[in-house]
């Protein structure tokens, strides 16, 4: 990818599902800092620390599921949807402000024209609410949604361990 990237065939090169021990194995051989990671991010899995560590090495976050995957089960938090009551917008649009407001991209998936172009509504939100969002998990909601039968260990804490071989 980083041949790619010096050929100019590409503006930018990123990763995915990449977790600290993987970074910091890569980071002793890369040439080009990757410009983004997109991960599963929302309040059940906030992933304060990968945030701060890519943070200070200047890799984007992009949160994928941001709506809790299928069905968009965050939609439904009691405390979700009251933040959603209190600055009058949806829970979705709650979900989608909490990455923006924090400068981490977010792609929601819909396959409604509506929400697809609803879900690019983001408002402000009080520190106070960010404050509520950030420690959902923390509180007893902590939930990792995507966990596809990969069959390896992707090197987060809560990832499923792997099969042991026979
Ligand atoms: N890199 C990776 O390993 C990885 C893994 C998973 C996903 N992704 C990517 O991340 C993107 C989003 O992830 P996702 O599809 O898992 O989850 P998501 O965007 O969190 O949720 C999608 C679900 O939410 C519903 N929804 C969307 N907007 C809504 C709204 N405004 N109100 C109510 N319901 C709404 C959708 O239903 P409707 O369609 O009926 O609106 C769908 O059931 C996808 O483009 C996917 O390709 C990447």
């Amino acid at each position: 990818m980083e041949e790619v990237y010096k050929s100019g065939k590409v503006k930018a090169i990123g990763v995915t599902n990449w977790s600290i021990p993987y970074l910091e194995e890569l980071r002793n051989k890369w040439t080009i800092v990757p410009a983004i990671n997109q991960v599963e991010l929302h309040p059940f899995l906030p992933q304060h620390e990968l945030k701060e560590y890519c943070d200070k090495l200047g890799i984007l976050l992009e949160a994928y599921s941001p709506l809790g995957s299928t069905g968009a089960p965050l939609m439904t938090d009691p405390e979700i949807q009251q933040i959603a009551k209190k600055n009058g917008v949806s829970a979705a649009t709650i979900l989608v402000s909490y990455h923006i407001n924090k400068g981490v991209v977010v792609l929601p998936n819909s396959v409604s024209e509506k929400r697809i172009s609803s879900n690019k509504e983001g408002i402000p939100l009080s520190k106070e609410d960010l404050d509520v969002l950030d420690g959902l998990a923390a509180k007893g909601k902590a939930k990792r949604i995507n966990t596809p039968l990969w069959g390896f260990d992707l090197g987060f804490a809560d990832w499923y361990a792997p099969a042991k071989s026979q």
